[in-house]
């Protein structure tokens, strides 16, 4: 479980990345793709190239949904219903590659965070995505 002191670090760090969130949402894809080969069929009917538009749109949408729970986190199962939903239901995304990506944002936002990235923000991080993963890999039970 995060603390109330993780919680505001989650938000404020997740805040202030939202201006970069193409930057930093289509580097994690990429990382992901490279990493995982595997995950590229899900994507198959988009252009995947570094800095390509869809890359640069679906990036900033994936980090802008994660903002969005952080700015609440206790709500988060109410926030991502849809996405929920989206992902088991509809595009019928294997629940294990949400910690390949979310593995993938962990290393991104070290990338980007330089010194910000201290030890207490890392293990904040990894809680806040697992927490995550888990509420969209929860429909599949
Ligand atoms: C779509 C977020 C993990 C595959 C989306 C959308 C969001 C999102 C916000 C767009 C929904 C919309 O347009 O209404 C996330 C987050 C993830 C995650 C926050 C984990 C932290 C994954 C993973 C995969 C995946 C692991 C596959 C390996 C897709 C695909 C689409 C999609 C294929 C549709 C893309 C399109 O056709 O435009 N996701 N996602 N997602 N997601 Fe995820």
């Amino acid at each position: 479980m995060l603390s109330e002191r993780e919680r505001t670090l989650i938000k404020s760090i997740w805040e202030r990345l939202t201006p970069v969130a193409e930057d930093i949402g289509s580097e994690a894809l990429l990382r992901m793709f490279v990493t995982y080969p595997g995950t590229k069929t899900y994507f198959s009917h988009l252009d995947i190239s570094q800095r390509s538009p869809h890359l640069l749109s679906h990036g900033k949408k994936i980090v802008l949904a994660i903002a969005e729970g952080a700015r609440d986190i206790s709500r988060l199962t109410v926030t991502l219903g849809p996405l929920q939903s989206l992902h088991a239901y509809k595009l019928r995304i294997d629940p294990s590659n949400f910690k390949l990506l979310s593995h993938c944002l962990l290393v991104t936002l070290a990338c980007h965070l330089g010194e910000e990235f201290t030890p207490v923000a890392h293990a904040a991080i990894d809680k806040y995505l697992s927490a995550f993963s888990a509420v969209l890999a929860e429909k599949y039970r």
